[in-house]
């Protein structure tokens, strides 16, 4: 099967998940080429019934702009289907949009990216599909994996055939919708250049060529691994001197401002935050770890390494600040946790900083009331019910429906997600909610200073000098 004649005709496409990356990519995809029927299928029957649901509020996944494509293209060439055999089998080219989270058991656990779906879905390829197919590796996969995928791929010898293109996602959540419609590039890395042609074809109806970098499919692999753990190292970067601003007194947005005046460094991700969250960093970087361990370059695995030590440190740093401003205990003091999503504009929760940090405050008596515009309770207890937390006998944490629910008799609030809402609170207004003395702990840097001022609210923003307002030591 070595020489791979690619379809005549791209007129169907199928992308098999639905989640974050598949759902939106494949939208932006039908968006920009009406002559084309995509088909984004799923195993998950509930996840397939909420795209498909009357009610756009009730999209599986949030995304500014992703109603309006969703609302002008489906049910005209963007479809979601449960129905994955058959899918399969008529596409011309398929998008593997599935998880490849970090492995929990075995080899490379707790490193190693867990490759099962990857390689269910190619089983599932290889039996249904018909003719010439291209396939797609979307999801951000370890280096090589075009290689275990060609070669479940070709084990069958009938009237099939298959070539295997890397085409990373760059996508950031929360600006999904404008990364695709106007990328900084589309990577596509292969051996078969008509099938390259092809899909770069799709690209080039919405995206300048100049845009288009082709590669070889490992560069294409290690080129996306690479990029997020280059932009997790700047976060690391800007936390660590986060914490030597408030040792000496100087200000983080003072400093962030100024390494990222000089061009060669630019501004873009320097923002101190709580540590970055999300479901590709800590993932990409675990699996690129892997690699240079498998690899045998110990050195290369410690430096990126660093980037996670810092990253973990710093959600730490958070919670034990509190604590130690709350007088060493937080034994029934009720804290309000402002955002729990991993960041503003998305409802995804994964490896959030804030299930790090309100599990620490839990784990230290806390009762915490936590409040998010976009994420849903059900979810927050998912992240929070981990086996460790089923032994707290009765729930401590509170969803609350609006900010004021959960600043009510508070002793602290945390601001963990940047929400737009967050910035605009009146603190002056709320004071009367909050218990006295009160904190405000901000690891976003969003809450109104000027505003604060006026409060009697003692408040920590990351990366600044702790300010006790009125007189009260700390
Ligand atoms: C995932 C990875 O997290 C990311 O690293 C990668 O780049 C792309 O894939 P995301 O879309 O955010 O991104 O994942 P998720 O929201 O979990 O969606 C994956 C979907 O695939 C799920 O809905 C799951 O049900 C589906 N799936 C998984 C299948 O349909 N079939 C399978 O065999 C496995
Ligand atoms: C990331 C990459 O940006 C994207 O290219 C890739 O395809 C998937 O992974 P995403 O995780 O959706 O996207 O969001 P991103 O905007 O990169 O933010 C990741 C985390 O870093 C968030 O927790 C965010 O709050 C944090 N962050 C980002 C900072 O703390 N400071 C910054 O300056 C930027």
């Amino acid at each position: 099967m070595d020489i791979f004649i690619p379809p005549k005709n791209i007129s169907r496409i199928c992308c098999i998940g639905a989640g974050y990356v598949g759902g939106p990519t494949m939208a932006v995809i039908a968006d920009n080429c009406p002559e084309i029927t995509v088909t984004v299928v799923d195993i998950n029957k509930d996840r397939i019934e909420s795209w498909n649901s009357e009610n756009l509020k009730q999209l599986p996944v949030y995304e500014p702009g992703l109603e309006n494509i969703i609302e002008k293209t489906r049910g005209k060439n963007l479809f979601f289907s449960t129905n994955v055999h058959e899918e399969i089998g008529l596409a011309d080219i398929i998008f593997l949009c599935v998880n490849t989270p970090t492995k929990i058991n075995g080899f490379g656990a707790g490193k190693a990216s867990d490759l099962r779906w990857i390689e269910i879905c190619a089983k599932e390829i290889s039996t249904h599909a018909k003719g010439s197919t291209i396939i797609v590796e979307k999801s951000t996969v370890p280096v090589k994996t075009a290689e275990i995928l060609k070669d479940i791929l070709n084990t069958r010898l009938d009237e099939k055939s298959f070539t295997v293109l890397s085409n990373p996602e760059f996508l950031a959540e929360g600006s999904a919708i404008n990364d695709l419609q106007n990328p900084d590039r589309v990577l596509i890395g292969g051996e078969d250049e008509a099938s390259i042609e092809i899909l770069s074809n799709i690209y080039t109806k919405w995206v300048d060529k100049p845009k288009i970098i082709k590669t070889n499919v490992w560069s294409s692999e290690l080129s996306k691994l690479s990029a997020n753990a280059f932009l997790a190292q700047r976060i690391s970067s800007i936390n660590s001197i986060s914490a030597i601003c408030e040792k000496t007194g100087a200000n983080i947005q003072e400093v962030s401002k100024s390494i990222g005046s000089d061009n060669r460094v630019g501004h873009k991700f320097l923002k101190s935050g709580p540590g970055f969250g999300g479901s590709c960093f800590q993932k990409d970087l675990l699996s690129l770890i892997y690699l240079c361990e498998f690899y045998n370059l110990p050195e290369v695995s410690k430096y990126w390494e660093g980037v996670i030590q810092i990253n973990n440190w710093q959600k730490k740093r958070i919670s034990r600040l509190i604590l130690e401003k709350l007088f060493g205990t937080l034994n029934g003091k009720k804290i309000a946790i402002l955002g729990f999503a991993f960041k503003a504009n998305t409802n995804d929760t994964r490896e959030s900083p804030s299930i790090c940090v309100c599990k620490d405050l839990i784990e230290e008596g806390a009762e915490l009331y936590i409040h998010d515009p976009k994420v849903k309770a059900t979810q927050i207890d998912k992240e929070l019910t981990d086996e460790q937390y089923k032994k707290n006998e009765s729930k401590r944490w509170h969803f609350c429906e609006n900010i004021d629910l959960a600043l009510q008799d508070c002793s602290a609030a945390l601001i963990m997600t940047e929400w737009e809402e967050y910035t605009k609170i009146d603190w002056s207004e709320k004071e009367g909610l909050m218990l006295k003395p009160s904190w405000l702990f901000d690891a976003r840097l969003v809450a109104n200073i000027n505003n604060l001022k006026k409060t009697n609210i003692n408040y920590w923003r990351l990366g600044n000098k702790i300010i006790a307002n009125k007189g009260t030591n700390y």
